[in-house]
């Protein structure tokens, strides 16, 4: 595995590739890497002859009081990781080179983007769709792998792809949960041992919610007040959203549609802002 620092070095990596006849999978990422990252790093190696996982912690999709500063950052470890996983190159660029003095060209997506977490975390895909556009147009993919945990995230870069005629294919991977159910994510890093046992209660209501819609339950007014009020049952969370959407365009559902629904919640536990999701 050979790990890449600047943007022409990926890009002659990238050139060389392509005019070889090698397909390349990419894993765009921000490091802090668990299990869920590697499972799409493995997913991408079956899919291409070459898989390329970008690292880079992108100021762009961070509010002004976001964590950008206390985001967990450990390139030896992920490094490690990526080529037990099976990736060929690691991308790992500088704030700099991507960003430099003077930046000012940003790609926003004006629908999928609008709701759930656009309302909480307003310039949050507005930063996501351009360096997800930006790696793309260096790494040059064949194709992406973007995990269902971020399921807004994987609709709004869909659209930005479709509506952009970017040549690259989106892949989405299930999401990678721990043995108690948690989503893994790189925040749960923050959680103590007492806010870990409270964030549970949020896998815990998606399942409740999900047999509720298997017994037939069909009103979104009934699902959601559910889940809202599991989740009040924990002292340490703070609900911010809890929404029945259709799965592409991220709208709020009139009636449950077995088969196109996501249900999706975002919370606090405490100091730390989780989000999970399931299909119906
Ligand atoms: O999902 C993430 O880790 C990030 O949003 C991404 C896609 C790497 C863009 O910075």
């Amino acid at each position: 595995m050979q790990t890449l620092r600047t943007v022409s070095e990926m890009q002659n990596v990238a050139r060389e590739l392509r005019s070889a006849g090698r397909t390349i999978a990419f894993v765009p990422t921000m490091g802090a890497l668990h299990e869920g990252h590697l499972d799409l790093v493995r997913l991408a190696a079956t899919k291409a002859d070459v898989v390329v996982v970008s690292i880079f912690v992108n100021p762009t999709q961070f509010g002004p009081n976001e964590d950008f500063q206390r985001y967990p950052r450990d390139l030896e470890g992920d490094s490690a990781k990526c080529e037990t996983a099976g990736a060929h190159y690691i991308f790992t660029p500088t704030k700099d080179e991507l960003y430099p003095a003077g930046y000012s060209t940003f790609i926003t997506e004006e629908s999928v983007a609008k709701p759930l977490e656009g309302i909480s975390r307003p310039v949050h895909f507005r930063g996501v769709t351009t360096i997800v556009a930006m790696l793309f147009n260096i790494v040059q993919p064949t194709c992406a792998i973007f995990g269902q945990k971020d399921a807004q995230q994987v609709a709004v870069i869909r659209k930005m792809v479709a509506d952009l005629h970017l040549p690259v294919e989106i892949i989405t991977c299930p999401t990678t949960r721990d043995h108690d159910g948690l989503a893994l994510s790189s925040r749960n890093a923050y959680l103590t041992p007492t806010q870990r046992q409270a964030a549970l209660a949020i896998p815990r209501t998606l399942q409740a919610i999900k047999a509720m819609a298997e017994k037939g339950e069909r009103r979104v007014e009934r699902l959601t007040a559910e889940a809202t009020h599991l989740l009040a049952d924990q002292r340490q969370i703070r609900v911010i959203y809890v929404a029945l959407v259709d799965p592409q365009t991220m709208q709020p559902l009139r009636e449950l549609e077995p088969g196109n629904a996501l249900l999706a919640i975002a919370a606090w536990v405490d100091e730390t802002r989780l989000i999970d999701n399931i299909l119906l």
